[in-house]
């Protein structure tokens, strides 16, 4: 089992890199117990040096974790059960603040992320704490928070509210991403169903706040990813060929810089099946 030399923390707040385990389909189940007391603790928690792992690989120890969903809309890697693959060469650049797969209403739990080919520099994933976040509200804003929905679909106007996509995302966007439009409102504040902890399910896919309107909403939204996004809440990972990250899908923003221009960066997830949210009031 993991000694506590085995876990290194990255910041106080979010974030820790796991040492001397080899992830596969046989991990014993103290192993992934102990995984998954640490994905709560900290949210987001790397290894390195996985190579060893290929698709069949990342997936069976990701079923460890929980059963195994694909993405709703877009296409699934060949031979692969939940495999999506974001390639920065066809529109595969999740550079907003997002949790994945929001707009469905029992979004993915958990995310395992490999690293496949990374650039020279850059492209690095930042993460962002959303109970720490919750925590920071002051205390109107969290009474407010507390009895609001927010209203998420993945029919999101890409090409308005991401300026600078290009030709290749936007058709991406708009002929994989949005084939099919799902729409879902859940509450703002969900009590985490393991921890307790109260977390902010929010991100890009949220389109309004029920009771405002569109540009009363991005208002708030954007005092709410005030602090979500605050440095001091977040840990930022320097990927290499080989790494996977975990994160708790339920108590996470990730976002993912798009700083490397024609640099070409793959990288692959599976998700974990969720469950409902349930808000403060049950
Ligand atoms: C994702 O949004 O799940 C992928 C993040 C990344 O490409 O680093």
């Amino acid at each position: 089992s993991l000694s506590s030399d085995d876990v290194v923390l990255i910041t106080p707040i979010i974030g820790a890199e796991i040492r001397n385990v080899r992830l596969s389909g046989n991990l014993p189940e103290g192993v992934i117990a102990e995984i998954k007391s640490r994905i709560a603790r900290h949210k987001v928690v790397f290894f390195r040096r996985q190579d060893h792992l290929d698709d069949a690989g990342q997936e069976s120890f990701a079923r460890l974790l929980g059963e195994l969903v694909p993405h709703p809309t877009q296409h699934i890697r060949e031979g692969s059960a939940a495999i999506l693959e974001l390639d920065s060469g066809h529109g595969g650049r999740a550079d907003q603040w997002h949790t994945d797969v929001t707009f469905v209403p029992a979004y993915p739990k958990y995310s395992v992320l490999r690293g496949i080919t990374i650039p020279e520099t850059g492209g690095d994933t930042i993460w962002a704490n959303t109970a720490a976040a919750y925590d920071a509200l002051p205390e109107p804003l969290k009474r407010f928070a507390d009895n609001l929905r927010a209203v998420h679909s993945n029919a999101y106007d890409y090409a308005s509210h991401r300026p600078w996509a290009t030709e290749v995302e936007k058709k991406h966007y708009d002929e994989v991403f949005r084939s099919k439009v799902f729409q879902t409102d859940h509450p703002v504040v969900r009590v985490h169903p393991e921890t307790g902890e109260h977390t902010l399910i929010l991100g890009s896919f949220v389109q309004r706040f029920a009771g405002f309107d569109r540009f009363a909403s991005i208002k708030l939204y954007e005092l709410f990813q005030t602090y979500i996004t605050a440095p001091e809440n977040t840990v930022r990972w320097r990927w290499k060929a080989g790494d996977v990250a975990i994160w708790d899908n339920r108590a996470t923003q990730h976002i993912a810089v798009n700083d490397y221009g024609d640099a070409h960066r793959v990288v692959r997830r599976v998700t974990i099946d969720g469950d409902l949210p349930i808000g403060p009031d049950g």
